[in-house]
């Protein structure tokens, strides 16, 4: 047999026996665990996304994995920001009104440094900044955080996958701790995901989106989760990730987006997703408390 039928099989196996053992111990936590709770750009429905604040509002929260978007300036550096505009979450547009449309990739760390990056959201947060990526991981550090980490628009960056790497080792995020259970690294572009795994095997990947079922063993040789949107997920196709085995010998783990309320982070619950993503880190812990 295949070793990856061996393995799903085994997986299944592994689970009816689970429905047999008290809940406790290794076996139980592999297969039984509740959903992590994952904040999606941070505690973004009650901070400004990307912030060190809206880090810091999901720390308050009790909630320990925030999600991010990872960028570069025209200069080289790694910046934490979701679109490849400026123009949304800062006032690019006021401070420098000749440079449209605006693009990340075209302005440095300096001028970017200067943007006010929580007014758009409410006057609380004005003078917000975008955090450059180092900023942003050595907040999450101090607070005990751990970090699912997104590549954004991987195409606009040749090279950012080696780069962030790098970032990630000098600062401490590559050593055994962060590589088991603190870091993860994902992308919607899946030969950026292979190319952080071919450089560092030993980081946690995932991809972002929905590959047909057919398709998934070959994510597999490369991708510890598939993480696809709620509206494109179910129990069948949670099933079919899961019974898969990645290339760190564990099964295959789903986290799905973007849930913000309390029916849907249920239902995703009982389609046994891995983790919640969410705008609203408190609500979907509320929901699942009981889980
Ligand atoms: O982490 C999932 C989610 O962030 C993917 O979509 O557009 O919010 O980055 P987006
Ligand atoms: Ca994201």
């Amino acid at each position: 047999m295949h070793a990856r039928a061996v393995a799903a099989t085994t997986t299944a196996l592994l689970g009816a026996a689970a429905l047999l053992l008290p809940a406790s111990g290794a076996l139980a936590h592999e297969v039984a665990e509740r959903p992590r709770v994952i904040a999606h750009r941070g505690a973004s429905a009650y901070a400004p996304e990307n912030t060190l604040a809206a880090v810091d509002r999901a720390e308050r929260m009790g909630i320990d994995w925030v999600e991010n978007d990872v960028q570069r300036t025209e200069d080289g550096q790694l910046v934490v920001i979701h679109d490849d505009s400026l123009r949304r979450t800062t006032d690019a547009e006021e401070v420098f009104p000749e440079r449209a449309p605006w693009k990340v990739r075209d302005f440095t760390a300096a001028e970017i440094a200067r943007l006010d990056a929580g007014s758009w959201f409410g006057p609380v947060y004005a003078g917000a900044r975008v955090p450059t990526l180092e900023q942003y991981v050595r907040r999450v550090e101090h607070n005990h955080q751990k970090l699912l980490l997104e590549i954004k628009n991987p195409e606009l960056y040749p090279g950012i996958e080696r780069q962030t790497l790098k970032l990630l080792g000098n600062e401490g995020w590559l050593d055994r701790r962060h590589l088991t259970g603190r870091l993860v690294v994902q992308s919607f572009s899946a030969d950026s995901i292979r190319t952080v795994h071919d450089l560092k095997p030993g980081v946690t990947t995932g991809f972002l989106g929905t590959p047909p079922v057919a398709e998934l063993p070959g994510y597999a040789t490369f991708t510890d989760q598939i993480n696809p949107s709620y509206a494109s997920v179910s129990r069948g196709y949670v099933a079919a990730v899961q019974a898969l085995t990645g290339p760190h010998d564990r099964r295959l783990h789903v986290f799905t987006w973007t849930v913000d309320d309390a029916s849907t982070a249920l239902r995703a619950a009982g389609y046994g997703v891995d983790g919640v993503i969410t705008n609203r880190p408190d609500v979907v812990r509320g929901a699942l408390r009981g889980w």
